[in-house]
């Protein structure tokens, strides 16, 4: 009999990599999703797969809809995923990120309790979490041992949720494991996070559509991998005997403007001609370098990165021009791309 997964946050990056990845796999699967006065389906339509997913409303703030969802779906394994993600928000709206991202998690936690205890599940935890803890001890890179010393409400209230995972773990012996997830991109990111910002507006920059791309911090640095290796590793921590947390990155970090340089030259544009600094975009705190150790994850999930950084950014370049010579050339515009761009 086919296995049966819950999704939470199935109409973002992440979500709809990963539905994709288990229907493949012939799962069964359901998702949780916000209902939104616009529906946000473009994902789930670029990867062609809403056909094969039941979507159940919910929301991360209301516990009597995450546990119908759960008597729905009966589900095997539940992927929590959904998120308020953007750490930048995370400083204006501190409380809802609590809400979603903090307390959610325990409505998760509490219903798998108290309807299937048998339920196994992944919890989106993040690199977030160490924040400039490596400036206490100095490593040179993260791993499941290294210091926690969150920088920005969205890191804290995932350390919260990090915690009563594992306690939930430890109190009841449930299947709860937290994926330590480094930064992960794709076409499928969102406008809002730095990489896809940069190769979409860098994408209309050379088509003409637009003259300046505006940037915070330049210098900060990400261990950036491809999104759709990422959510093999997910899949790969639910299939453990034992449940256990694991760093999921590359081993590689590299700063914002080395992604910008790397996109600007393939698309041959000159970064000091269209970018322009603007220190509203710099954050109250800023991460400044994460830098990530896998070595776990290889030994025990024989799992590892395969997408180099020059060729994420490649891939992320070549699909923004992709989307944007289509709509000049008339062709049904895909999804969001047409997002206005000054709103990030
Ligand atoms: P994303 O694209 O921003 O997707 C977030 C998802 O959460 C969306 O489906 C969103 O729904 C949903 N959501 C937000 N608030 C909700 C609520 N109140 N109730 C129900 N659903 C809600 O994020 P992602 O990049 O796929 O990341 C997936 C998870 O991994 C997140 O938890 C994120 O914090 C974590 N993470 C991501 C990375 C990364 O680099 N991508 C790294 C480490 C950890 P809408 O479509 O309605 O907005
Ligand atoms: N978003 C954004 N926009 N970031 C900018 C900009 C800008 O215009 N200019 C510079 N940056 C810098 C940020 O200050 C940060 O140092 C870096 O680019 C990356 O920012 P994001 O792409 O927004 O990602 P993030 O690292 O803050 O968070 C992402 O990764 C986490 C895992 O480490 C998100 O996906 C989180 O949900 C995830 O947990």
């Amino acid at each position: 009999m086919s296995k049966r997964a819950l999704i939470t946050g199935i109409t973002g990056q992440d979500g709809s990599y990963l539905a994709k990845l288990l229907i493949d796999k012939w799962y069964k699967v359901f998702g949780l999703y916000r209902r939104t006065s616009s529906p946000n389906m473009w994902r789930i339509l670029s990867l062609g797969i809403q056909n094969e997913i039941r979507l159940i409303p919910g929301d991360m703030t209301d516990m009597a809809s995450i546990s119908n969802a759960i008597i729905q779906a009966e589900p095997d394994e539940i992927y929590n995923l959904a998120a308020q993600s953007f750490v930048g928000t995370s400083f204006e709206q501190p409380l809802v990120t609590a809400h979603v991202d903090g307390i959610g998690v325990v409505m998760v936690l509490e219903a798998i309790k108290q309807i299937n205890r048998k339920i196994k599940l992944y919890h989106a935890s993040t690199s977030e979490l160490f924040g400039n803890g490596r400036v206490i001890t100095n490593p040179d890179h993260l791993d499941e041992k290294s210091v926690l010393w969150p920088v920005s409400p969205y890191a804290a209230s995932k350390l919260y949720a990090f915690h009563q995972i594992r306690i939930y773990r430890e109190a009841y012996g449930m299947f709860a494991v937290n994926g330590i997830l480094f930064n992960h991109e794709s076409p499928l990111r969102g406008m809002e996070f730095v990489t896809r910002k940069i190769t979409n507006a860098l994408a209309r920059i050379k088509l003409g559509l637009q003259k300046t791309l505006e940037l915070g911090n330049l210098d900060s640095r990400r261990d950036w991998g491809f999104a759709p290796e990422y959510v093999e590793a997910m899949w790969l921590m639910l299939q453990q005997s034992v449940p256990d947390d694991f760093v999921i990155s590359t081993g590689e970090s590299h700063t914002v403007r080395e992604f910008l340089d790397l996109a600007c030259q393939h698309l041959d544009l000159d970064p000091s001609v269209c970018v322009v600094q603007s220190k509203k975009l710099f954050r109250p705190i800023e991460l400044n370098c994460l830098l990530g150790n896998s070595t776990k994850a290889k030994k025990v999930l024989q799992w590892e990165a395969r997408t180099a950084f020059r060729e994420l950014t490649k891939i992320m370049v070549d699909k923004d021009l992709e989307r944007w010579q289509d709509y000049l050339n008339g062709k049904i515009f895909p999804w969001d791309a047409i997002n206005d761009p000054l709103l990030y």
